[in-house]
């Protein structure tokens, strides 16, 4: 099946722009250390105009995982590689230290965070520091400061500077008593792992600082994201980025869930491509602040099939990790985004046929080359 590219409707989402939705008169700020005060919107620190017909002035937080570079490579071609700043509390790679600016950022550090904002002229936020699903529960304290201590960090910076926030939540923001098939924008959300349960917390954190403060927070609920040219960061639809990989290295794949494991899931332009449109969307069309979006959903078993068409001499075999999989099993298996379709014109552009297979296990191929040139 060809990929469809929606040039029509990429080309009005690229001449909307719209301002910030703050009209709220007080807003949090955090001067120094821990304790939230409040202070007139009006007030000096919000000398710093952004115009609209300026470009935004970005920052990606965790920019180094498996989304953050992809995010910095779009956001640099619709707005100039030096408005977007990629930051981490790791050591870039060389192509990605000089593919643009990369600055050390610790979500943890109140203030570093928000001098980085400051002498920036940060006016767009992408927060993508976390700890995903099965780290997180191998490390519940850190994970618990990083998603929930770091997030409040975030969310009082972008209030006191006005800034565009997006943070992505996940399909993990559901639990084994919220409806699975399809799993609808609003409804019972009880988590069982602190990924999940830190995600739901920045969820509403973030509409309460919209309503209350005019914060413009924009979320996402991402389903597992495939993608073949960066490696997985410890989530539980790791599979379907570690098998692309698998195949090319060594034509064999163990997979830690149960063959017949279905789980909403999306190609990783598909996710970028959403993630921008819906920071481009001009707030009128917004009737929430937390979407769902999908593009596709299969099992292990399915996915395994389809790159067997192209790598037949593949093996797969299942060694069930008890921890993952009873994650999956709470998880949704298929996502209603009617929603996001309605309001903001989301249409996805890559289901999984043959060509998009193709496409990924040539990325892992030159992906295997490089690693192997440099090895
Ligand atoms: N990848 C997916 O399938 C998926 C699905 C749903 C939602 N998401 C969300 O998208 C975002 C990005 O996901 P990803 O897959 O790139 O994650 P990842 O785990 O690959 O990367 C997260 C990054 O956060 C950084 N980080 C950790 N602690 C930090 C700290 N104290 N300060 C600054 N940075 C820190 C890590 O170094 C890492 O580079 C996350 O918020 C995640 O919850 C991802």
């Amino acid at each position: 099946m060809p990929i469809v590219k929606n040039v029509s409707r990429a080309v009005s989402q690229l001449l909307q722009s719209s301002g910030c939705g703050c009209g709220i008169s007080i807003v949090p700020v955090r001067c120094i250390g821990v304790s939230p005060r409040q202070v007139a919107s009006d007030a000096s620190f919000h000398s710093v105009s952004f115009s609209e017909s300026d470009h935004p002035r970005v920052l990606i937080t965790g920019g180094l995982g498996q989304l953050g570079v992809g995010l910095a490579k779009l956001l640099r071609k619709r707005f100039g590689k030096n408005n977007v700043i990629l930051s981490d509390i790791r050591k870039p790679a060389d192509h990605v230290f000089h593919s643009g600016p990369f600055i050390y950022s610790d979500i943890l550090d109140y203030k570093n965070l928000r001098e980085i904002v400051v002498n920036n002229r940060i006016t767009w936020l992408f927060h993508y520091s976390a700890l995903l699903s099965a780290v997180g529960e191998a490390n519940v304290p850190l994970a618990r400061a990083v998603n929930i201590t770091g997030l409040h960090n975030v969310l009082d910076i972008a209030a006191e500077h006005n800034l565009r926030l997006f943070v992505p939540s996940t399909i993990g923001a559901f639990g084994p008593t919220s409806p699975r098939d399809p799993t609808p924008d609003l409804c019972i959300q009880r988590p069982r792992t602190i990924y999940g349960v830190s995600k739901v917390h920045a969820e509403l954190m973030g509409e309460y600082y919209h309503y209350r403060y005019g914060l413009d927070f924009r979320c996402l609920r991402y389903p597992g994201i495939i993608s073949a040219d960066s490696q997985p960061g410890g989530g539980t639809t790791d599979y379907a980025v570690q098998i692309f990989h698998d195949a090319i290295k060594t034509g064999k794949f163990q997979c830690n869930l149960k063959p017949d494991t279905r789980l909403p899931m999306m190609y990783i332009d598909d996710c970028l491509k959403a993630t921008l449109e819906v920071m481009e969307a001009p707030a009128e069309a917004l009737t929430m602040r937390t979407y769902n979006i999908s593009a596709m959903s299969f099992t292990p078993e399915e996915l395994a099939q389809e790159v067997q068409k192209h790598i037949p001499e593949l093996q797969v075999t299942y060694n069930v990790d008890e921890v993952r999989q009873a994650i999956a099993d709470s998880w949704p298996m298929n996502f209603d985004d009617s929603n996001a379709r309605r309001d903001w014109g989301w249409k996805h552009d890559y289901d999984l046929p043959e060509q998009e297979i193709q496409e990924l296990l040539h990325v892992s191929k030159l992906q295997a080359g490089v690693v192997a040139i440099l090895v």
